[in-house]
């Protein structure tokens, strides 16, 4: 992607679908649609603090593009501007549908474990569960009932494959019951705060489910801080578009590195986690610290996260 993908968008509605959680319509100013998405797909938002992502959790059918937004005190404030200044025919500078966490539709049976805001992209899955009539349960986890997003929705879907967990009278999600009857043809899909995927990533490995998909709003292991296992302390970077090669020195990224020269250069968490910085790769072996990239994705080393990534040959060309 790059920075003409962006488009602007009017926001259509605006309502408060659980404490301190804002649900925005976004639609085409034109009156044109908005390009499909698939569950698990997010879009990135322009904010006075920067770019944001947040999951589409709407009708995957709908023209409109719909996206719930947790108000973060303590957050960098994109979260903030937004719930205090986004009202209907405000306009937004949107980019995607992105999908580093679609749904394999290979499996025999679905969980689905959210917690908190974590519910919306696990809602775009459970309506297509739902629709499609696979076999699938959500279990959803929240501080409180009031804090909670789309329960009554979701129960709409189907009740017996809805379990609600306010913790205030249910306490923590229960992992190992939850996986109780997983067996080798499930496939787990859990968002939420990195505890709760660290606990998930434990259960599921000691169940016989298939396997686990994660989605991070935070870093895990803060990817920049570990250190990397055969990159070279220095490289240089031949930027293909830009024309031009900038050394990258050893307590530098690409990222920071590039910025200087490639007008436009994109990025959110800067962390390893959102996704906005990826880079194709044309020549090179870059060395991955990301947690975006699955494991083929990262063998095929066509793309790279550059706030984090690194190089394991002398020269990587990039199509910056
Ligand atoms: Fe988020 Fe690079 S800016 S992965």
């Amino acid at each position: 992607m790059t920075t003409s993908d962006w488009r602007t968008v009017r926001i259509a509605a605006a309502s408060a679908v659980a404490d301190g959680i804002l649900e925005l319509q976004l639609e085409d100013p034109g009156g044109a649609g908005l390009p499909s998405w698939e569950p698990g797909a997010h879009l990135e938002v322009e904010t006075p603090s920067g770019i944001r992502q947040y999951s589409l959790c709407g009708p995957a059918d709908d023209a409109k593009h719909t996206v719930a937004i947790l108000r973060e005190e303590a957050g960098r404030g994109g979260s903030r501007s937004l719930h205090e200044t986004a009202t209907p025919g405000t306009e937004l500078r949107v980019r995607g549908p992105r999908n580093h966490f679609p749904l394999v539709d290979d499996a025999d049976d679905y969980i689905l474990i959210a917690g908190g805001i974590g519910i919306t992209p696990l809602k775009a899955m459970a309506q297509h569960l739902a629709a499609s009539g696979r076999p699938w349960r959500l279990h959803y986890g929240g501080r409180s009932t009031t804090s909670m997003a789309y329960v009554d929705h979701l129960r709409a879907l189907d009740p017996d494959c809805v379990h609600v967990h306010p913790q205030d009278t249910h306490g923590v999600l229960d992992l190992p019951a939850i996986l109780a009857d997983a067996h080798s043809g499930t496939v787990v899909y859990c968002c939420g705060p990195s505890g709760l995927l660290e606990a998930a990533t434990n259960a599921v490995a000691a169940s016989p489910a298939r396997e686990l998909h994660v989605e991070r709003f935070t870093s895990a292991t803060t990817p920049a801080d570990s250190e990397p296992e055969s990159g070279l302390d220095t490289f240089v970077v031949e930027l293909a578009l830009t024309g031009g090669e900038i050394e990258i020195g050893a307590d530098q990224s690409i990222l920071d590195a590039v910025r200087d020269v490639v007008p436009g250069v994109m990025s959110s968490c800067e962390d390893g986690y959102c996704g906005t910085c990826e880079t194709p790769v044309l020549e090179g072996i870059p060395l991955h610290r990301d947690t975006v990239l699955t494991p083929s994705e990262q063998a095929s080393n066509e793309t790279m996260m550059i706030c984090v990534g690194r190089s394991c040959s002398q020269r990587l060309v990039l199509e910056l």
